[in-house]
């Protein structure tokens, strides 16, 4: 077995960790998650999204987040661009790159954005075109790969025809949604071998939600696949709006400490991760969720 020698890690847990959060979130302490993930070694770190605010109020800031974080020149904040108006908004807040998101099931697509598949690409096409102009990357996400929150059907070949839409249109990389955590490492390894028939695999990235406990196993199988780009929210955050009962991504310390037992590099400090999940938990009142973060946060209490 020959795994990729190093993975990116793109840090959604300001966006995908805290869209679900009730209470609202300072902006003050989403800018200091922002800054501390950076500190902690993430060089992607999806800052927040350019959605209406009476879909999502959580990310009503987004303008304000974007402004007050002190940007290094080694990190990427790419943020959700649903249309043209989210897009127009993110690179007046000086957005450098941008992703869409499109789902793979009619329901999920109604639901969370509320028009078709078909709509939905038809709308990126100008987020596109405008990006391509400003020089701003696209990231493309396909939601509900592995499973959809309404019982929709989704195969693999529907996937693979929604994502090949967002490539040719301009999408730099697919983030494969495992919206409702109920993939498995077969389902999921046949995703990808279907996917790798058109799309290299190098632009292919998993983005799994743990509801299932599946997620850091489901990793491992599209790693052993070759997919080299990973979705991951520190302290295990998030869910999605619009998908009952989901609960957050694969946390961010689990991911790099699967790595680190698997020798592929991340570039990821983890004790510094590990105090930054800590961290966010407490100030959103509550202890990390994540395996990893409990068990050496517990070793240094000893
Ligand atoms: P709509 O109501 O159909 O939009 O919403 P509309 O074009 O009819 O406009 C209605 C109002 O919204 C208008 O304002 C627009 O100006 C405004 P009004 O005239 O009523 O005052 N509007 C906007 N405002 C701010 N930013 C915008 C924007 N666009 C229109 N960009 C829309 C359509 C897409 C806007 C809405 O459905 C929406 O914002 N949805 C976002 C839902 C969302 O954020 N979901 C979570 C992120 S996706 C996710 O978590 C999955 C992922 O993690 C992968 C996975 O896990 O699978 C990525
Ligand atoms: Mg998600």
């Amino acid at each position: 077995m020959v795994l990729p020698q190093r993975v990116k890690i793109v840090e959604v847990g300001p966006r995908d960790g805290l869209q679900n959060e009730k209470q609202m979130v300072s902006t003050a302490t989403k800018v200091e998650l922002i800054e501390r993930l950076g500190d902690a070694g993430l060089s992607t770190i999806e800052a927040t999204s350019f959605v209406s605010a009476k879909w999502v109020p959580q990310m009503c800031d987004n303008a304000e987040v974007m402004q007050q974080i002190t940007r290094k020149p080694t990190i990427s904040y790419p943020v959700l661009t649903p249309n043209l108006k989210g897009f127009e908004a993110a690179l007046a807040a000086g957005a450098e790159e941008v992703a869409v998101f499109a789902a793979a099931s009619e329901a999920f697509s109604q639901k969370n954005i509320n028009c078709s598949i078909a709509e939905s690409l038809t709308r990126f096409e100008p987020v596109l075109a405008a990006a391509q102009q400003a020089k701003v990357k696209v990231r493309g996400y396909v939601s509900c790969v592995l499973g959809c929150p309404y019982g929709e059907l989704v195969t693999p070949e529907a996937v693979e025809q929604v994502a090949l839409r967002l490539v040719n249109m301009g999408c730099y990389e697919i983030s494969l949604g495992d919206t409702i955590g109920t993939g498995s490492p077969l389902s999921t390894r046949r995703l990808i071998e279907t996917l790798s028939r058109s799309i290299p695999v190098e632009q292919l990235a998993g983005h799994f939600h743990d509801t299932y406990g599946m997620a850091l196993a489901n990793v491992f199988a599209a790693l052993e696949m070759g997919v080299s780009v990973f979705d991951a929210s520190v302290a295990g955050l998030g869910g999605c709006p619009y998908a009952k009962g989901a609960s957050g991504n694969v946390a961010t310390e689990d991911v790099v400490w699967l790595m680190q037992q698997s020798g592929v590099e991340t570039g990821i400090n983890l004790e510094q991760l590990v105090q930054c999940a800590n961290w966010i938990s407490q100030a959103l009142g509550r202890t990390p969720q994540s395996r990893v973060a409990k068990a050496l946060l517990a070793q240094s209490n000893a």
